[in-house]
């Protein structure tokens, strides 16, 4: 039976993934911010202590915070990489010693579409998704020898508390009007590919950051 750590579990993309790799009977390890706090690599290192080597790492836990160049402020800007920049890259440091040691590894990601475009206010969250993209890419190099494959979904718009806290409903509605699929994701959509990306059945796709986003960076 496989194993898998997921963060982000409690809600939106990352409880979705879990629900579907229960599903399929995979061992889910899915901490809660109360076991690891992402905004603290003392809690990420402890909370690895505590379990067993994982095959599977979806990082999907991520915040975005809105502020302009001149509202950031550098210990929110901080934060913002911590939470989604940092956490991904020392969970992955963690977790593929165990990886190499079995000759097998799938991780996945979570960048955003505001890796490649932005909007105003989005400053802190491209830059770090953005950094998400460079991340995978560079593990993707490191680790594929060792048959561990790490790839990046940047979503678009999905149907998340994230998206209804930093956008209106009718802000949500132009925005799902203007894609060429004409709706918002569903996190269940987002959870299939990232089932694919984490099985057996990917065996040569490796340092992707793949848009899954309704058409959105098309037009
Ligand atoms: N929704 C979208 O449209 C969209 C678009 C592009 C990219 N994404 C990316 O997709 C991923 C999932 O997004 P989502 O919409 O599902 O988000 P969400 O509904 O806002 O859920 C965020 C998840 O991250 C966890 N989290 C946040 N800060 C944490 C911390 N310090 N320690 C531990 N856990 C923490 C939350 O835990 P709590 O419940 O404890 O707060 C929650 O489980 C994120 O990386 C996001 O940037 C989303």
């Amino acid at each position: 039976m496989s194993k898998a750590l997921i963060t982000g579990a409690s809600r939106g993309i990352g409880k979705a993934i879990k629900e579907l790799f229960e599903q399929k009977g995979i061992e889910v390890f899915a901490p809660t911010r109360q076991e690891m706090d992402l905004k603290s690599n003392e809690s990420i290192e402890k909370y690895i202590n505590t379990i067993s080597g994982v095959d599977i790492l979806v990082n999907c836990a991520g915040i975005n915070d809105l502020a302009s160049i001149e509202e950031m402020t550098l210990e929110k800007f901080q934060e913002m990489l911590q939470v989604n920049l940092v956490s991904q890259t020392m969970l992955i440091k963690h977790v593929t010693p165990y990886m190499k040691a079995q000759k097998y590894g799938r991780i996945v990601n979570f960048a955003s579409i505001w890796c490649d475009f932005s909007k105003e206010r989005r400053i802190m969250y491209s830059i770090a998704k953005a950094g998400v993209k460079g991340l995978t890419t560079a593990a993707a190099v490191e680790l594929s020898k060792y048959n561990i494959l790490c790839n990046a979904i940047a979503p678009g718009f999905i149907n998340t508390e994230m998206t209804s806290q930093n956008n209106t409903p009718q802000q949500i509605k132009t925005l799902a009007d203007a894609l060429p699929i004409k709706r918002m994701g569903e996190p269940a959509e987002i959870a299939e590919f990232v089932y694919f990306l984490t099985s057996e059945k990917n065996s040569f796709m490796t340092g992707q950051t793949v848009f899954v986003d309704g058409g959105f960076s098309c037009v």
